[in-house]
């Protein structure tokens, strides 16, 4: 099948990739000049575990194209998914005018009949307004479908090829059987593909995102009161996930979820209930609980230093919101460094992939290191805030004989405690018995 995906960001090329892999001639349209030119000659412009070997080899057989110009890149396809930025405008609500002004040029350029896809996460009854601003100046017949996408960053590929469930909302049969073929090469292990009505479809992904986030402040408060109470959470989360109606995933505490999708998503829901004129209460309390969860660190690593931590320097690893990505958005590291240096700490961090990303954004405020040992030279404590797989199981001795002082403030929970004491550490975690 041809397909158009306009929109070379994460999702974008994510999608038009993992459907060329499929046998799909893929054009991607972006206005970006330069980010075509990078595309074009093969240089990928995102990094995302196992994408640049697909993206190379279907690049390399022909079968995905970019390109700037909207009209020629629709030309021959079936299906448009738009994979555009929908950023929180200052109210919090999603900010359409990227789709919309596609959807306007659409309406003028379409030849013949179309199914138009929104694969961005948008607010219920985005398919509608597209719909309308395609119908404005569309003189042929076409469809518009609601197909979110549930990828993860650093799985994205896999998460894509081998999806759980598929979400197409639409109510054409015209449109619902074109769908139906694309994604037949990606369900065929059992997983269903789920058919529903545009509205369904976009709150489905704003309900999946907000849920998962719920579990995990759910979890961070639970570590809380285990703390207070005396209790460990790492017992708690596995004897509360054997049952299966909750799950064993998506149950870790730590120190807040962060990222582009979880944030922005629980906070466009909310502000969609209250245009409903619904105040949706339990969400409201997961964003609180996440923004002072990302500083839960904060007044441990202040009780050990008597509250004060000016002169204090402090050896950081992780800086990503997670592991295996350069994506430092809503990163709780971020929040960490600020409030160290806010009290007249230093830090020196590293992290495997997102050093220059946070480079540009806190620039000299802290040092960086080559190497995660060296981050540790002259620091009274090491504090972890991504679990990276290079964190798992470092060399121990090494930490001790460079840093100052045998003391780790871990907020991703790392380390076994046992073993953290048998080693001689001061080690401080989420949620669990010293
Ligand atoms: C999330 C969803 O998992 C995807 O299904 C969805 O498609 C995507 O958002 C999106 O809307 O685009 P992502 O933001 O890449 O994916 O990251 P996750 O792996 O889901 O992790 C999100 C955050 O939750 C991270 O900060 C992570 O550290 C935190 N987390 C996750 C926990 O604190 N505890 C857990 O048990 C799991």
């Amino acid at each position: 099948m041809k397909i158009t995906v306009v929109g070379t960001g994460y999702v974008g090329l994510v999608t038009g990739t993992c459907f060329a892999e499929t046998g799909n001639d893929v054009t991607c349209v972006d206005i970006d000049v330069n980010k075509v030119n990078k595309l074009s000659s093969g240089q990928i412009t995102i990094y995302e575990p196992g994408l640049e070997k697909l993206f190379e080899r279907n690049l390399k057989e022909g079968r995905l194209h970019f390109t700037n110009n909207l009209e020629e890149g629709i030309r021959e396809a079936a299906v448009i998914f738009l994979a555009l930025p929908t950023p929180p405008g200052e109210d919090g609500s999603a900010d359409l005018s990227y789709i919309l002004g596609v959807a306007d040029q659409l309406g003028k350029i379409l030849k013949d009949y179309k199914v138009i896809v929104d694969k961005s996460t948008v607010p219920v009854g985005t398919a509608d307004k597209v719909h309308a601003a395609i119908a404005k100046n569309a003189t042929v017949e076409f469809d518009v479908v609601s197909n979110p996408e549930f990828l993860r960053e650093g799985v994205a590929v896999e998460d894509f090829m081998k999806p759980d469930r598929v979400v197409i909302g639409t109510q054409s049969d015209r449109a619902r059987k074109i769908m139906g073929d694309l994604y037949a090469p990606f369900v065929r292990q059992g997983n269903p593909v789920i058919y529903m009505d545009e509205k369904s479809a976009e709150l489905t992904k704003y309900a999946a995102n907000s849920f998962l986030a719920t579990k995990i402040s759910f979890m961070n408060e639970i570590a809380i009161l285990c703390e207070k109470l005396g209790a460990d959470v790492d017992m708690v989360r596995r004897g509360i996930g054997s049952d299966d109606r909750i799950g064993k995933r998506f149950l870790f505490p730590g120190i807040g979820y962060g990222g582009s999708c979880f944030p922005k998503d629980v906070q466009a829901l909310v502000k969609s209930s209250q245009e409903a004129r619904y105040d949706f209460r339990i969400l409201e309390a997961v964003m609180d609980v996440n923004e002072k969860q990302k500083l839960f660190l904060i007044p441990k690593i202040e009780a050990y230093f008597g509250n004060n931590l000016k002169g204090k320097h402090f050896a950081l690893w992780g800086l990503a919101f997670k592991p295996n990505t350069d994506d430092i958005r809503e990163a709780p590291a971020l929040y960490i460094i600020d409030a160290l240096t806010a009290a007249g700490a230093t830090v020196t961090a590293f992290d495997p992939e997102a050093m220059p990303n946070v480079k540009q954004v806190v620039g000299d405020k802290i040092k960086f290191a080559e190497h995660q040992y060296e981050a540790l030279e002259g620091a009274d404590a090491l504090i972890i805030a991504t679990e990276w797989s290079v964190f798992r199981t470092p060399d121990f001795d090494k930490i001790q004989s460079i840093l100052k002082n045998k003391t780790i403030f871990d907020g991703r929970n790392l380390f076994e405690v046992p073993r953290m004491e048998e080693l001689g550490f001061h080690y401080e975690s989420v949620g669990r018995l010293a």
